[in-house]
């Protein structure tokens, strides 16, 4: 298994990628710890994940956008499990989508932004302390894949954001032994949900049904087909397992070819 040994914390591990992620490191050996906004699907996830002969280290409500939440629940992470060797956020960007930029008042297109950058900067920043201790460490996220798509309100400016403070994050705490790597992903059909699109097609230009944006994102990969949650999870386990020692700095492409390179 890749990640035998490893202590895992997933940020917004209740949500549609986190639990993915959470699956798979806990499908990979690793302990797991699960933190996030509402108790209820973090507990739903543990059991799930005992229920599959998973290690479940613990579960916390954190929010992911204060930073003394965010510190102390490091800390104590820190002070039980005494190695921090992996960390994924995968917190909600809560992004208004479906409308055009012109459609938007500025606080919905820079409420993702903000969420995004603030969530990174904090948990990069409590976990980072520790994972300099001992020279080791995996920090992960989630972002886009870059290709411009109508109707993302603030989610696109956020990701291209979080990619660039993922940079110097990698930068910065290379030297220290600690890796930081960013998932870039087209639309994921399984958490393109009707309900998260509820006014997509209504906008100016370009309006789409759910549908529809998946028949047109499916149609700029290469692979003709889009990524599925369980390869999210896979390609996160191997990026924070030592096989991908080499690997720092960068984004890793699981668009299916919708972007080159
Ligand atoms: N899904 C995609 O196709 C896709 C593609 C590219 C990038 N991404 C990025 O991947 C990340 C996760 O996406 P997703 O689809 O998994 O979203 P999701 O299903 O909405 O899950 C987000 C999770 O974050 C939690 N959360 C929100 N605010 C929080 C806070 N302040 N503190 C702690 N936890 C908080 C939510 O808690 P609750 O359980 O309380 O709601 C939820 O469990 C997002 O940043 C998104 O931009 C997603």
């Amino acid at each position: 298994m890749l990640l035998e040994n490893k202590h895992a914390v997933i940020y917004g591990a209740g949500g549609t990628v986190g639990a993915a992620v959470a699956r798979a490191f806990a499908r990979e050996g690793a302990w797991v710890s699960l933190a996030g906004r509402t108790r209820t699907k973090l507990d739903r996830l543990a059991q799930d994940i005992s229920a599959a002969s998973g290690n479940v280290a613990g579960i916390a409500q954190v929010d992911a956008l204060d930073v003394q939440a965010v510190e102390q629940h490091v800390g104590r992470l820190a002070e039980d499990v005494g190695a921090l060797d992996i960390c994924f956020n995968a917190v909600g960007d809560e992004a208004t989508l479906g409308q055009p930029l012109l459609d938007i008042p500025f606080a919905e297109f820079i409420r993702p932004i903000t969420r995004l950058v603030t969530a990174q900067f904090l948990i990069a920043k409590a976990v980072a302390r520790y994972m300099i201790q001992r020279n080791s460490g995996v920090i992960l996220t989630m972002t886009g894949s870059g290709l411009p798509m109508a109707g993302m309100g603030g989610a696109m400016t956020g990701w291209a954001a979080v990619d660039a403070l993922c940079g110097q994050l990698a930068r910065e705490l290379g030297p220290h032994g600690v890796r930081v790597l960013w998932l870039q992903t087209t639309g994921l059909p399984e958490a393109l949900t009707v309900d998260r699109f509820p006014a997509y097609g209504t906008g100016r230009e370009g309006g789409m049904t759910r549908d529809e944006l998946v028949d047109w994102l499916r149609g700029k990969t290469m692979l003709k087909r889009l990524t599925t949650l369980e390869e999210v999870g896979n390609a996160a386990a191997f990026l924070a397992s030592d096989r991908a020692g080499a690997m720092t700095g960068s984004g890793a492409n699981l668009t299916g070819g919708s972007v080159f390179g």
